[in-house]
């Protein structure tokens, strides 16, 4: 496990089944992909061909029905055993950016953001200042104060983006993050997760259909009906 690669993403004929029998479906069929510490990677497919399936296995929100993986240097599966506390590897070492925000109705945008830095054992108000830090860089800062309801579409995306980064996690995965927002905010949004990236050797995956990011990706997997294949993307560069 010395090796680079094994600290971003790593998986090996991953296969997922659900249910059993005559109406059994083979939602991923021996997966192999990798994502470098460091890169962030489309994930382009159809519908049905097993985006989310393979996001929630990474997430460690359902297991695989067989295959390996490894998160960080860590053996997270190895062909139906997995390790004990995957609870605590979603808190500490996945960040999240779904489709929709879901954000805590109850809490203000900054607490929103900042809760998970909270959760992790940061004191608040230093939770709260990287809060605000992360939605200046993501152009929603004059929206600290106000509540999840009484934000845009486009704003409540860029507060969940934010709070998916917000503990600097070491696999981040997106689901569409940038559908509901116009071309240069989704452009801003790319920029940021390419900084993270960088900057925290970040492993990124991006679920996306979404034309204007698409050439920014250097590498894409494309998915249909379970099974990936890799395309070298044109890796347009950011800095
Ligand atoms: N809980 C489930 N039980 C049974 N089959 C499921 C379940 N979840 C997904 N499937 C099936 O597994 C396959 C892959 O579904 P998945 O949700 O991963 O597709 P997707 O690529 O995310 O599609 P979309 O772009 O529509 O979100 C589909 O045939 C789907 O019907
Ligand atoms: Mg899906």
């Amino acid at each position: 496990m010395a090796d680079d690669s094994a600290r971003g993403i790593r998986i090996e004929g991953l296969s997922k089944r659900y249910g059993s029998g005559d109406t059994a479906v083979d939602a991923l069929r021996k997966v192999d992909m990798t994502v470098a510490p460091g890169e962030v990677v489309g994930l382009i497919g159809p519908s049905g061909s097993g985006k989310s399936t393979l996001l929630k296995c990474l997430g460690a929100v359902i297991d695989p029905s067989a295959g390996r993986m490894t998160l960080g240097g860590e053996r997270i599966y190895d062909d139906g055993w997995h390790i004990p506390d995957l609870r605590a590897l979603r808190r500490d070492k996945i960040g999240f950016v779904f489709q929709a925000p879901y954000l805590i109705p109850f809490l203000d945008v900054t607490d929103n953001v900042a809760l998970p830095r909270m959760l992790a054992g940061h004191g608040n108000t230093q939770a709260r200042q990287q809060a605000v830090e992360l939605l200046t860089a993501l152009d929603v800062a004059h929206r600290a104060g106000a509540m999840p309801s009484q934000l845009s579409g486009g704003e409540q995306q860029r507060v969940a983006i934010a709070r998916g980064l917000v503990n600097r996690p070491p696999v981040i995965l997106a689901d569409e993050p940038t559908a509901p927002l116009d071309s240069v905010r989704a452009m801003a949004v790319i920029r940021i997760l390419n900084d993270m990236a960088r900057q925290f050797q970040t492993a990124v995956i991006v679920v996306t259909h979404d034309e204007k990011i698409i050439p920014t990706f250097k590498r894409i997997y494309h998915i249909r009906d379970g099974v990936t294949y890799e395309e070298a993307g044109e890796g347009r560069s950011f800095g």
